[in-house]
């Protein structure tokens, strides 16, 4: 369903990628994450599977094709359409998509207005039954509620009921769980599975943790430096990984009662 093709990205008509040489094949319902450093071009790759690279970014070799359509060669009124409904995208701590000074009802409502003609009233009702999906309870409630009201892992419900309003084939999840505590960060990393589970939603994770990438993906890619070190199943980056680089960052994930993972 998602086929990246050897892109590389610059910022800014910057003549030296940022991002160069990565490659990946998804399939609808798999999980991939990729995981790195700081600054090595996670966030850069999913954004320009979005379409919306900020600072001038641009794919300047390579394809990203979505269900066999180059997505280089869409309109901007095509990207618009896809965008929110066949790919959205989940923020860390959803900052990034909803306003803290206004209440989440009408910003809610909103979204669906613009990717759906539908009353304010359907609206509403459709965000309610989302929000009540994502085990928000009362989620007339939260409507009414303002960003700062909810906790953390609240929050992060409603980014990923918002991204899931119209079951998008693909989610992408830039850090979805780093902002939060330890016991919130599995009941979220729980919730994305059970996306898969019943929409069969594809999911690429960017994550720090390894522990997070070992426990959800089918696919791991770790980046450096805007490369790609390694790729391959779950399976052959935890026991067998090519790169010296991947070996260190599996050293690194703490071990507890034996076990390494999660
Ligand atoms: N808006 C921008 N304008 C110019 N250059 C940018 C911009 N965003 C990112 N870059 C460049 O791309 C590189 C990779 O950044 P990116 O945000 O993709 O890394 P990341 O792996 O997501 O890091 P982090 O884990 O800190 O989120 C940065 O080091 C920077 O050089
Ligand atoms: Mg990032």
């Amino acid at each position: 369903m998602l086929n990246i093709r050897d892109i590389a990205i610059t910022y800014g008509g910057n003549s030296i990628p940022t991002v160069e040489g990565v490659s990946l094949e998804m399939n609808q319902g798999e999980i991939v994450s990729i995981v790195g450093e700081s600054g090595s071009g996670k966030t850069t790759v999913i954004r320009a599977v979005l379409g919306c690279l900020p600072g001038g970014g641009r794919v300047i070799r390579g394809q990203i094709q979505f269900e066999g359509t180059d997505l280089g060669s869409l309109s901007r009124d095509a990207w618009r359409s896809l965008r929110g409904s066949s790919i959205s995208m989940i923020f860390q701590d959803s900052g990034a998509m909803i306003n803290p000074i206004r209440k989440i009802g009408p910003q809610y409502v909103e979204y669906i207005r613009t990717h759906q003609r539908i009353s304010k009233k359907g609206a509403w009702d459709k965000g309610v039954e989302m929000l009540e999906r994502m085990r928000l309870p009362n989620g007339d409630n939260i409507m009414r509620s303002y960003p700062f009201q909810l906790s953390g892992g609240m929050r992060q419900r409603v980014g990923i009921a918002m991204a899931m309003t119209f079951q998008p084939k693909l989610l992408l999840a830039d850090e979805p769980t780093s902002a939060l505590d330890v016991t919130t960060q599995a009941q979220i990393v729980r919730q994305m599975m059970e996306l898969r589970e019943q929409y069969n939603t594809s999911i690429i994770v960017v994550t720090h943790n390894l522990g997070v990438a070992a426990y959800m993906a089918d696919k791991i890619l770790v980046m450096k430096q805007g490369r790609v070190v390694d790729a391959g199943s779950r399976e052959k980056i935890l026991n067998n990984p090519s790169s010296d680089y991947t070996r260190k960052l599996l050293d690194s994930v703490p071990v507890m009662g034996g076990d390494r993972f999660v």
